[in-house]
């Protein structure tokens, strides 16, 4: 197999893991929403659940752009629906078994796990913009357009994108 398939593979199957774990992040929030006893959390939860459906939505018209079927399955996309629907049914479970503080806790620790996979999947994300916006530029300009990077990013974001939202 030609390494330019490898890479576009990999791009595939990142894009599908990322979209997934949007979709399923959304129903994390829904979930927790279901338990936060506080309106301070419940604002903030409603907060990300709210970005984290635009993410999805992000997601897809990227799928489509770069001419990946957002419904194709993957057994990576699968690996993250079943994380996903184990985080939702942790949180349902102890909702049915009295909720309260418990099933708030329980709650706050899955929407901290589906975040850092949604985080993991945005750097990479980032990473392989980057790398590709790298390989348009003309070899000659590279240098430039680096240094000019480094002076920036202190400042700004390397994917300007939802990553830097802070939710899943
Ligand atoms: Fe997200």
């Amino acid at each position: 197999m030609d390494q330019g398939r490898v890479e576009r593979d990999k791009l595939v199957e990142l894009l599908l893991q990322a979209l997934e774990t949007e979709i399923r992040g959304a129903a994390v929030y829904r979930a927790a929403l279901a338990c936060t006893r506080k309106d301070e959390l419940r604002d903030e939860w409603q907060a990300y659940l709210e970005q984290t459906e635009d993410h999805e939505h992000i997601l897809t018209d990227l799928c489509v752009e770069v001419g990946v079927d957002p419904t194709r399955e993957s057994a990576g996309r699968e690996a993250v629906r079943h994380l996903g629907r184990s985080l939702v049914e942790a949180i349902e479970h102890v909702r049915a078994r009295g909720g309260g503080e418990l099933a708030e806790l329980v709650a706050a620790e899955c929407v901290v796990i589906a975040e850092t996979k949604d985080r993991l999947n945005w750097e990479v994300i980032g990473e392989v913009r980057e790398r590709s916006r790298a390989a348009s530029v003309p070899r000659s300009k590279r240098r430039t357009r680096r240094s000019r990077r480094r002076r920036t990013r202190t400042s700004t974001t390397r994917w300007a994108g939802p990553a830097s939202s802070g939710s899943t």
